[in-house]
């Protein structure tokens, strides 16, 4: 094995203070950073971008779904572009890194290239997406998607939990949901798409691997259940009487972590559990409750499904309790190309570094992007595996190894027609 590489062309520091000053947007005191799609803290964090966009020389343009890009030319004029980035947009308390390194990664690679006068034939953007997480209106990738040109009608008019739908929130931010159409990329106008991002799991940290390359990108199943039994007095009606509604949902979240648990590869969550009329003293008349349920392997995913939506109607229906599904999001999963790969593990391999190759259970852009062009992903290490959550961590050095391999990858990438 190579002898790791402590030389690193990028700058660190500057790196990490960008982290540091985007992190304090959308942050509540003694909490984690929301910043949900179309709001002033999402803009206020493209705002930044923008900021250090133009430091690094870049061209700045935002398209018409509010994807914030910045440019670097290439020699080759209308040569298909290398894209980069992440999002900005958070979960509800959410950590630092999710989105961010990945953005701001990009940014710090190509400074580096103007800074070095490095040359290359293709141009290279680096991409903001606008709402990668979904958090807002139950699905994601908003951005990515319209990039693609698969953003559908149905979905611009879907809401969030105050009754905004997507066509409103882009209004409210001064985008016209009308013309979203004109986001979409033509065919062959992109020749790659790479991705920086935290591996969110325990991994790398397990194998004492700060990067590593992504073999796919797991496919989520989003729905929604709805439950309706029967409010009733608490303390008048008898047991056998009752159709407490949260008692099947409670009956039906333990099937989900069983059937989720037996293939040793699914993930099932129930992250999202409303009830009526939530009272103390009336037993509860309607439930809704969300799963997320996911697996590399798309078949394995629908049999455990299939197997949920199973036990889902034989539990309501021996408890007398109408049931609805709704489904939200279902994309399948995506393999990452032999081209990225093999770019990002020679940048690996380069610095001394595997390459390691690991799956992502988490979602990302290059899911959609994979409808437009080989994509990508190099992973860093995230403490504890922890994610979507305040305490999200991953150390400055490990982070400017995975910027260090980004960059190398993107010149690999970008260097020759
Ligand atoms: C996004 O982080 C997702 O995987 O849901
Ligand atoms: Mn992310
Ligand atoms: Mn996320």
């Amino acid at each position: 094995m190579p002898r790791r590489s402590s030389a690193r062309e990028i700058n660190a520091d500057r790196l990490w203070s960008r982290l540091s000053e985007l992190s304090g947007i959308g942050r509540s005191e003694g909490d984690g950073v929301t910043r949900l799609s179309f709001t002033e803290e999402e803009r206020a964090a493209k705002d930044l971008v923008t900021s250090y966009m133009r430091e690094a020389g870049l061209e700045v343009r935002e398209d018409a779904a509010g994807n914030l890009i910045g440019r670097r030319e290439g020699r080759v004029e209308g040569a298909p572009v290398v894209l980069a980035g992440s999002h900005v947009d958070s979960v509800r308390n959410g950590g630092d890194f999710d989105g961010p390194l990945g953005v701001l990664g990009s940014v710090e690679a190509l400074q580096i290239m103007g800074e070095r006068g490095v040359e290359t034939e293709r141009p290279i953007e680096v991409v903001t997406f606008t709402d990668e997480e979904g958090a807002r209106f139950s699905f994601g990738m908003i951005g990515s998607r319209a990039m693609v040109g698969t953003l559908a009608r149905e979905d611009l008019v879907k809401v969030d939990k105050d009754g905004v739908s997507v066509a409103g929130a882009m209004r409210d931010s001064g985008l016209d949901p009308e013309r979203v159409g004109e986001a979409a990329r033509p065919e062959d106008s992109v020749y790659a798409y790479v991705e920086l991002h935290i591996e969110q799991g325990k991994i790398l940290e397990d194998s004492n691997l700060p990067v590593g390359v992504v073999t796919g990108i797991a496919g989520p199943v989003w729905l929604r259940f709805i439950l309706t039994g029967e409010a009733a007095h608490a303390g008048t009606t008898p047991m056998r009487l009752r159709h407490d509604a949260l008692a099947a949902a409670a009956a039906v979240i333990g099937r989900i972590e069983k059937e989720a648990g037996r293939t040793g590869t699914s993930v099932g969550t129930v992250g999202q559990l409303d009830l009526e009329p939530g009272g103390i003293n009336i037993i509860p008349g309607r439930v809704s409750f969300s799963l997320d349920l996911r697996d590399i392997d798309e078949e394995v995913r629908d049999r455990v499904e299939a197997r949920i939506a199973a036990e889902v109607a034989r539990l309501c229906e021996e408890r007398g309790i109408a049931l609805e599904t709704e489904t939200l999001q279902r994309l399948p999963p995506v393999p990452c190309s032999d081209l990225v790969r093999g770019a990002a593990g020679a940048a690996c391999e380069a610095l001394g570094f595997g390459p390691f190759e690991l799956a992502s259970g988490a979602g990302h852009d290059g899911m959609q992007l994979a409808g437009l062009c080989p994509i990508g992903m190099i992973f860093v290490r995230s403490k504890n595996g922890l994610s979507h959550n305040p305490d999200e961590w991953s150390s400055k050095e490990d982070c400017a190894v995975g910027v260090e391999v980004l960059y190398r990858t993107l010149i690999e990438l970008a260097r020759e027609l």
